[in-house]
């Protein structure tokens, strides 16, 4: 009978088989050390000449980073392994040998790892960045599926623009003009109309040419939409789904979190009441006119750069220290861990160095934020470092919005949308709001914003049977990976990412 890692705690002190492939390999005279990974974990397994005899002993020695094997062994407890247990084999079957996996434990540049994404997938960061997006992706069904909400799917091919008109994929659809979906909200709103409470989950295309850390051009978009729901309840809404979402994954994923070395305590922040906060109230705490429990918007970017400035000195002083040390003359061994600790701080000061000169930009974009314009990636991660918690953002200039945002009561220059930014400067999750009702707002709208209006014939009739107040929001997967996992960039959140110059593989 086959068994995997993840059952090793099932198993202590009986004989198990697995199969898998070796991550990592070290010798001595008379043991092997391998770490094998089996899709469901990592092990380190021990392969002793005295336990397997001469035979099995040199055909182990030929195992390579990324060969195939099936192993027969005991688990024993040992607290200091990943995962808590490691493997004694008895008996070892060797698949496939691999020969020159291209990706070493070393250090390897960007363009690289994602040339060879399909192998980079192996790799233990991605490999718990993927258990943690599936973890997330049942937490979000989970949650609404006990909430009463239908999944129902929107149409990836269409014949018009939901969120404005610059940044579609157009593709041909029977000699006719198409587009790949940018959102399938207005789908969710004809069938919330016919199942009261929805949500899509499914692929997202924005032809955006932007290659930063958020975006992707083919990205996974989860839209909740329920009928007889104003702005408040979806507010409300997007706060338990949030807390829902993470806890989960707190609770699910705690090796992988680990592995990541993600601070859980930071995440486990959701567990508060998320602050409210209208865009002009966000445009003055950005500008640092307003504080927040004390917190300038400004002061806190001061201090981030002298931190940075402080840990790129210290980090210097360690590699100089290593750098004496390994003069000196020390045994291979230590050598390599010496030099291997400063490849990976010279990586960190590069990080630091980059912090260094943003900072000064977004302290100047933040001061000199305009009224009634949109927030800047910049400005987001500015905003958001002020505040513990996510911080929803919501009645937006009309201006800067899509067309079918409702108009607050009484003054047309703000919508009725709601953002969601996540702590420690990761910023825009979530974009939502109440949707307008009134069918002549929506063809003026339609009209101001040059978008065909026969084509949206279909959503105007939702206004004219039966029309009732309705809310949602989009949730992008992608960029909830990356806030809970930690990471730097979208390119790691997805197995193979679409994003501006990169299709393959
Ligand atoms: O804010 P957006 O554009 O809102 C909509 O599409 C609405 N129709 C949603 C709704 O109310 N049903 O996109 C929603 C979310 C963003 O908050 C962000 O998380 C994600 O989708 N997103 C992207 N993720 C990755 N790459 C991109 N280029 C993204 N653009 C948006
Ligand atoms: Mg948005």
């Amino acid at each position: 009978m086959q068994h995997s890692i993840r059952q090793f705690s099932k198993h202590e002190g009986e004989s198990v088989t697995i199969k898998g492939w070796i991550s990592n390999k070290r010798e001595s005279k008379t043991n092997i050390f391998l770490v094998v990974r089996d899709g469901s974990g990592f092990a380190q397994a021990i392969v002793s000449l005295d336990d397997v005899g001469e035979e099995q002993f040199e055909s182990a020695k030929r195992l390579t980073q990324e060969s195939s094997v099936e192993l027969t062994g005991k688990v024993i407890k040992d607290e200091r392994q990943i995962g808590g247990y490691e493997l004694h084999v008895e008996k070892l079957n060797i698949i496939h040998i691999s020969k020159d996996y291209p990706i070493s434990n070393k250090a390897h540049g960007v363009k690289f790892l994602a040339d060879n994404r399909h192998l980079w997938l192996r790799s233990r960061k991605q490999w718990a960045i993927m258990r943690c997006r599936n973890a997330i992706i049942m937490a979000i069904h989970d949650f609404f599926q006990s909430r009463g909400f239908v999944q129902m799917d929107s149409p990836l091919l269409t014949g018009s623009a939901c969120e404005g008109t610059t940044d579609l994929f157009e593709t041909e659809f029977f000699g006719k003009p198409a587009f790949l979906s940018q959102s399938g909200q207005l789908y969710a709103e004809a069938t919330a109309m016919a199942m009261g409470k929805v949500y899509t989950f499914g692929p997202t295309f924005r032809a955006e040419k932007s290659d930063t850390p958020r975006h992707l051009a083919e990205f996974w978009m989860i839209e909740p939409e329920m009928a007889f729901y104003n702005n408040e309840m979806n507010m409300d809404l997007i706060e338990s789904f949030t807390r829902h979402v993470v806890s989960q994954v707190v609770e699910k994923c705690q090796l992988e979190l680990n592995m990541l070395g993600r601070d859980i305590a930071m995440l486990e922040k959701v567990n508060q009441t998320f602050p409210r906060v209208t865009h002009s109230e966000a445009a003055k705490i950005l500008r640092g006119e307003v504080e927040v429990n004390g917190k300038n918007a400004i002061t806190v970017q001061e201090e981030d750069l002298a931190a940075a400035k402080k840990a790129i000195e210290e980090k210097q002083a360690k590699i100089e220290e290593n750098e004496a040390t390994i003069k000196g003359g020390v045994k291979k061994g230590k050598r390599n861990y010496l030099q291997n600790q400063i490849d990976q701080l010279k990586g960190e000061i590069k990080k630091l160095e980059e912090t260094c000169r943003n900072i000064p930009k977004w302290i100047e974009s933040a001061k000199n934020f305009p009224d009634g314009e949109d927030f800047g990636g910049s400005d987001e991660t500015v905003l958001t470092r002020v505040f513990d918690a996510p911080v929803m953002v919501y009645n937006w200039p009309t201006k800067i919005k899509a067309f079918y945002m409702k108009e607050v009561e009484g003054d047309p220059t703000h919508v009725k949308g709601v953002d969601l930014l996540a702590p420690e400067g990761y910023g825009e999750i979530v974009g939502g709001s109440e949707r307008e009702t009134d069918i002549d707002i929506l063809i003026r709208k339609i009209e101001e914003h040059e978008l065909p209006q026969e084509e949206f014939e279909w959503y105007l009739d939702l206004r004219r049977y039966g029309s009732v107040p309705h809310a949602g929001f989009g949730l992008g997967l992608e960029r909830m990976v990356r806030w809970i996992c930690g990471l730097d960039h979208m390119r790691e959140t997805i197995p193979f990412p679409r994003r501006y110059g990169r299709i393959l593989p």
